[in-house]
């Protein structure tokens, strides 16, 4: 019986997948080489369900023989290893981003005189569209809260954006840039305390409280459907700690970050300009412990924030409170630093990879924007987060406008710099059943 290979994601199966797999049945035994979810994601969004998911619903279909998992976007692999008779994909790969893979798939099929079969698009399906209608029905907080450790186990590194309104988040939920075929977006969102008490006209010193916090969670849970790392400040006394993880939980947050300060807490980009006391480790450790003792989810990770660089403390003492951290049950590590303790920042990143435990990384680079994602990555970075920028870049521009309405006495100047009105209508959701995937103008286009 001659042997067929057949790849894909199968994320959202639909008739243009089954006439495929007909197609490739009645030439012989089918392997799928199914996607695994780390090969989807260094090309696109994650899928919806995850490889385990996907793989029962493909090993059901009829003329399926076995399902494997193809590791990454490349076949070579898994054709060089199987040698089949045959390959089924649809022509759409013709032209653009994957012409290269079916290239590289024609040359390898030739080497033992295999064959590429190519139906044609089966038209009236439409992926976008169906991803679309996804994100209509929206997410739950289950399905958002695993999301991050998801795209932990998936990603390299997971790139989150501060968002402090119900707006802000839908910038993060749906920008996005095509660069070289890869589709790139932002994975999650940062609830900066920073911004959140900035955007009321408030100091960030863990004066906005939980209630009011949440309201911000709430707005953005509303419209978003991306994980959340919620920015908790000290985490307050351990004893208020417990109560504010499990309400995180409930909501359908994903991590709580917390740092270990003590006292009046003030924004670390002070540094040691402004007297911060840090937290004995053990007490801090103890609160990480009381957190990760009454949380109810398996998935919520308590993320503990080192500031020993910022307080000038060195790496040593960091590396020492890491460890106890770790200990304590911290699910990642999350060092913070300013651009003057950068070869410090590189020297703990260094270190840290040499850990027997191993948990993800953290960094957010505020003040050392001029190092890139590559270089924090090969550094052992697992999650960048963008802390503050979008409250930043809309603050400047409000100011200009006040002030350019003042300098004219009318508005008529400052409205090149607006966001149309047309935009304002067609952004935002009318009802959550007409969610803005489908009508902005940088929406997902895969
Ligand atoms: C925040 O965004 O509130 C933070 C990060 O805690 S930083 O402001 O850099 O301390
Ligand atoms: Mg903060």
């Amino acid at each position: 019986m001659p042997t067929v290979y057949v790849a894909m994601s199968a994320d959202l199966v639909h008739p243009g997948h089954m006439n495929i797999l007909r197609i490739a049945r009645d030439l012989g035994e089918v392997t799928v080489g199914l996607l695994t979810d780390a090969a989807i994601a260094s090309y696109k969004r994650l899928p919806h369900m995850n490889f385990e998911q996907r793989r029962a619903v493909i090993e059901e279909i009829k003329g399926v023989a076995r399902v494997i998992p193809q590791t990454t976007l490349d076949y070579i692999p898994n054709l060089m290893r199987l040698k089949p008779d045959y390959v089924v994909h649809g022509d759409d790969w013709k032209t653009g981003v994957q012409a290269p893979v079916r290239q590289r798939v024609l040359e390898t099929l030739t080497t033992w005189g295999g064959q590429l079969v190519e139906p044609s698009y089966t038209d009236g399906v439409s992926s976008t569209k169906l991803h679309a209608s996804i994100r209509e029905i929206g997410t739950t907080p289950e399905i958002r809260l695993k999301r991050l450790r998801r795209l932990l186990s998936a990603k390299p590194l997971v790139r989150a954006l501060e968002a402090h309104s119900g707006l802000s988040g839908l910038i993060v939920e749906h920008a996005g840039r095509n660069i070289e075929g890869v589709r790139r977006e932002f994975d999650a969102m940062w609830l900066s305390s920073l911004t959140d008490s900035t955007a009321r006209g408030r100091p960030d010193i863990e004066y906005v409280d939980l209630t009011s916090r949440c309201a911000t969670i709430q707005n953005i849970l509303d419209v978003t459907t991306k994980p959340i790392i919620f920015d908790g400040d000290t985490g307050g006394l351990a004893e208020h700690f417990v109560f504010h993880v499990q309400t995180l939980e409930r909501l359908g947050v994903s991590a709580i970050i917390i740092e270990d300060k003590v006292g009046l807490k003030k924004s670390s980009l002070f540094g040691t300009a402004t007297r911060q006391t840090q937290a004995e480790a053990r007490e801090f450790a103890a609160k990480i412990s009381a957190g990760k003792d009454t949380q109810i989810t398996e998935d919520f990770m308590i993320i503990a924030r080192i500031e020993s660089l910022t307080l000038g403390q060195g790496v040593d003492d960091a590396m020492r409170r890491a460890q106890i951290y770790i200990e304590a049950g911290a699910d990642a590590v999350m060092i913070h630093s300013q651009e003057k303790q950068l070869e410090q920042l590189l020297e703990f990143c260094n270190r840290f990879r040499r850990f027997i435990h191993q948990v993800p990384l953290v960094v957010v680079p505020s003040t050392y924007s001029q190092v890139g994602e590559q270089a924090l990555s090969e550094a052992g970075a697992r999650i960048v987060i963008y802390a503050n920028h979008l409250l930043r870049s809309a603050y400047p521009a409000m100011v200009n406008t006040a002030e350019s309405i003042l300098e004219h006495g009318r508005a008529l100047e400052s409205e090149s710099e607006l966001m149309p009105i047309q935009d304002i209508l067609s952004w935002i959701p009318a009802s959550p059943a007409t969610l803005p995937a489908q009508q902005h103008s940088h929406n997902e286009a895969a």
